[in-house]
């Protein structure tokens, strides 16, 4: 059996990543192409309970590192639960949000550094690193109109456009510091148009 290809999905809050998602999984599943799809964190038992931890606008003393590592705690399980078994069964993995918004948002924008979060993120990084990540390019301005303004209810997204910013500019950093495995995708075009491209990428790079 050939291993199936892992394909992670992200941007800031806002940027379609979910629409993306949605629109890529009916195009899987019209073409019969096996798949699963998953978000991060979460995903599984354990990792949705850590996601409620981590998203709770409740939490406000969570600590930066505590962030980091909750995060790395419920990928790593993640990974085992669901991730690994259908890569081993030959199924495409679709997942919304992965290890580079680890980077993102607690290595640039929480300012833990590259090094902090590559090294809690070392199994993800090592044994599961994706055959391809879209970046979803928009900034958190245009992002934010989408949405019409950040949820009350989620501490992230609660952080304030200077983080948000700062989320943005890492990745920028990271789409150039790994220019073979993340695509950056124009995402201020219609959602058909952005899925349309996304579908080529994929298959340019034999993810499809
Ligand atoms: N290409 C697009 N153009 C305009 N609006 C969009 C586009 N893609 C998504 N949206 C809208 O923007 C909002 C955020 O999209 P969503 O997919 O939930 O983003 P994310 O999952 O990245 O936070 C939703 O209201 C969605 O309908
Ligand atoms: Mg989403």
């Amino acid at each position: 059996m050939t291993r199936g290809k892992f394909i992670t999905f992200e941007g800031c809050d806002g940027c379609g990543k979910s629409t993306q998602l949605k629109l890529l999984i009916e195009y899987l599943t019209e073409n019969k192409i096996e798949h699963i799809f998953t978000r991060e964190p979460g995903g599984g038992k354990i990792s949705e309970q850590i996601r409620e931890i981590l998203l709770n606008g409740k939490n406000a003393e969570m600590t930066d590192e505590c962030e980091a590592l909750l995060y790395a705690a419920a990928r790593a399980q993640h990974l085992r639960d669901k991730v690994e078994p259908a890569l081993a069964a030959g199924k495409i993995v679709v997942c919304d949000r992965y290890v580079d918004s680890s980077f993102a948002y607690q290595a640039y924008a929480r300012g833990l550094g590259v090094e902090f979060v590559e090294k809690i993120n070392a199994f993800a990084m090592e044994k599961y690193l994706p055959d391809c990540t879209v970046f979803f390019d928009l900034s958190p301005k245009e992002a934010f109109a989408r949405k019409q303004g950040a949820d009350e209810n989620d501490r992230l997204e609660q952080a304030g456009m200077a983080f948000h910013d700062k989320v943005y500019a890492g990745y920028k950093t990271l789409a150039e510091k790994y220019p073979d495995r993340i695509v950056v995708i124009d995402a201020r075009r219609s959602p058909k148009e952005i899925v349309a491209e996304v579908i080529k990428v994929l298959q340019e790079k034999n993810c499809l």
